[in-house]
């Protein structure tokens, strides 16, 4: 979503939160600011644009103050401007401050303060908070040294939602207050100096201690001290923790393979991808900003992708003819460029790449726009190369992807495309609302309920072990669920090298069940509460024949000869691939793990495929 970094000390502070927000641009950026605290006041230089820009700003060079704060913004409420970026003060600016997260309750907190007089440059959410630690820190006539920190203090009671926070003020030019609440916020300590900032990497090359806050603990930082007070104000002691990774080990962030840290931040992942975009039922797509007669002149949607990111396209295509009734075709990059596409300006032509630089998708996306459509990219790299081409982009938050097994951004893709599709389908009025409305309030469950899944993880590993030497393996499913299947076929392919096919449950009778022989792994995946009984009666012929089974499923049913099954929760079964994929990209993982492969780098493979 946002990244936010801080640091007081004795250096000139403007470099340092520079570099900091660079380290932090793949939580995305479209605006970028600094504040800092020079003699008796705070000068704030922030602009719409890249971090790199700050560089440029008139000023900017003449900052000598030595504490500050930063943020780099990815813009959903509120468009990309100078006024939106952080960080934003109030109004007899005498604080400063940077957040990242969400304030649900913006709305009537913004009334409350325009009720008392203050007045609002920007639409965000975020300057009510500077705002209202003002209107808190004027009605104090406390005389002790605390006021500054009640005044935050009262803030954050007020504020529904998630937040983590840097504030800054002229009233203690000395110190700084941080805080958080659900979003992330770590605290560097150093000799003489502090620094803060969204995450472990973007701050350890300066120092390997650091603070870890809980959810409404405030510090508050000098130079040479970090305090410690709960929402009673009562200090509390911390000790810090020592971190000890190099570049690379921060970045894997103690785990041993990306590809096994990239499985697990997947909530996050899902979390920070939703971000401000689905609040009260209502979604939000000011990128795109259709409107109904535009989407009632699409006759057809394309969603072209290659790999993975055509399997999640695979996965939305079912929510886009389902909820918008809209056709929907999915084709892979590298044959859709080639077989002269019927498209016109009633098409609209959505084109997903993790990386942004697949030369088949770029391709693609070209020929799609030569013929008239309406193109959208969904990247997870900002500014990459096909963003520049698309008409639209929308962005995936799910953070840097190192591994070349794609995990994180798969479920990541899905949720922004279902958001999509049902941000279409609210306008378009086509279908069930109530089903609609089913499909939104689970998407917001899926974060939990993906970790849910990632805490079942022994089963897996024990079925690992003992099918890692096993030289094919079939993945059955019907419906989303064969869209599930094709992506842990591809999983287990790309980093274990074992040959697998994922088939269509109904389709396996015509012909590939000959390859099915005694001993044979089968893993199945039933979410599909319509296709229960016919898959479960494919899964029975595949038995019979001899296959091993393992079944992943969210309809609790009766073990009737599967070797291993692992219960996930149940979801709209639009979204089940989301939870249904977590235990398959696991298989695929502890597989090679178990077979001493190179994980995070299969033989033949590179994570972007920038050659046709
Ligand atoms: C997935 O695990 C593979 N690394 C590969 O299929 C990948 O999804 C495909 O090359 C597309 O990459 P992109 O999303 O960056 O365009």
């Amino acid at each position: 979503m946002c990244g936010i970094v801080g640091y007081i000390g004795s250096k000139k502070v403007s470099p340092i939160l520079i570099q900091g927000l660079t380290r932090l641009e793949y939580r995305g950026y479209d605006s970028a600011g600094i504040a800092v605290i020079e003699g008796n006041k705070i000068e704030v230089k922030k602009d719409k644009g890249r971090v790199n820009n700050l560089y440029s700003l008139d000023g900017i060079d003449d900052l000598k103050g030595t504490i500050g704060i930063a943020h780099t913004r990815w813009a959903t409420h509120g468009k990309p401007s100078k006024e939106n970026s952080h960080p934003h003060m109030d109004n007899d600016k005498i604080f400063a401050v940077v957040h990242n997260g969400i304030i649900e309750n913006y709305n009537e907190l913004r009334e409350k303060l325009i009720e008392k007089g203050y007045e609002f440059i920007s639409q965000t959410d975020t300057e009510v908070i500077p705002n209202l630690i003002n209107y808190y820190y004027k009605e104090d006539n406390e005389k002790d040294n605390l006021k500054l920190l009640r005044a935050v203090k009262n803030t954050c009671m007020d504020l529904k939602g998630s937040f983590a926070l840097e504030i800054i003020s002229i009233r203690e030019p000395d110190n700084m207050i941080v805080v958080r609440k659900d979003s992330p916020l770590v605290i560097g300590k150093g000799n003489g100096e502090n620094y803060i900032a969204s995450d472990i990497p973007a701050i350890l090359s300066y120092t390997k201690d650091f603070y870890f806050l809980n959810d409404y603990e405030f510090a508050y930082l000098s130079r040479d001290n970090v305090k410690f007070y709960d929402t009673n104000l009562n200090e509390i002691k911390k000790i810090t923790k020592s971190i000890e990774w190099d570049s690379k080990g921060a970045e894997k962030a103690g785990y041993e393979h990306f590809m096994l840290k990239e499985i697990y931040e997947q909530p996050k992942a899902i979390r920070e991808t939703i971000g401000t975009r689905l609040n009260n039922s209502k979604i939000c797509f000011d990128e795109l900003n259709f409107t109904k007669e535009y989407l009632e002149s699409v006759n057809k949607i394309y969603i072209v992708a290659c790999g993975t990111a055509m399997h999640a396209g695979l996965v939305a295509k079912n929510m886009f003819e389902k909820l918008c009734k809209i056709q929907t075709e999915v084709d892979i990059a590298s044959e859709f460029r080639y077989r002269d596409p019927l498209i016109d300006n009633k098409t609209l032509a959505i084109f997903i790449s993790q990386s942004g630089e697949t030369a088949d998708t770029i391709a693609a996306l070209k020929l799609a726009k030569s013929k008239g459509a309406k193109t959208i990219a969904i990247s997870n790299v900002i500014g990459s190369s096909i963003t520049r081409e698309a008409d639209n982009t929308i962005y995936t938050h799910a953070g840097p992807e190192i591994a070349v097994a794609s995990t994180k951004a798969y479920t990541a893709q899905i949720t922004i495309l279902s958001l999509i599709a049902l941000y279409c389908a609210d306008i378009l009025r086509r279908a069930d609302i109530i089903k609609i409305e089913e499909i939104k309030q689970d998407l917001l469950k899926l974060p939990a309920k993906a970790s849910k899944v990632l805490k079942n993880v022994e089963e897996i590993k024990k079925f690992a072990k003992r099918v890692y030497k096993e030289k094919d393996m079939f993945f059955l499913g019907r419906g989303v669920d064969y869209s599930a299947s094709l992506e842990g076929s591809l999983k287990l392919k790309e980093i274990s090298y074992i040959h697998s096919e994922g088939y269509a449950s109904g389709e396996l009778k015509h012909g590939p069940i000959a390859l099915i022989d005694t001993g044979i792994t089968v893993i199945a995946t039933i979410t599909d509460k319509a296709l229960v009984e016919k898959s479960i009666s494919n899964v029975q012929e595949v038995i019979t024949r001899g296959a091993k089974i393992l079944l992943i499923t969210n309809q609790n049913l009766e073990n009737k000869g599967f070797e291993t099954i692992i219960n996930i929760p149940e979801v709209a079964t639009e979204l089940s691939p989301v939870l249904s994929i977590i235990p398959l990209q696991l298989l695929a993982y502890y597989i090679s793990k178990e077979k001493g492969l190179d994980v995070d780098k299969p033989r033949n493979l590179a994570k972007s495929v920038t050659v046709e």
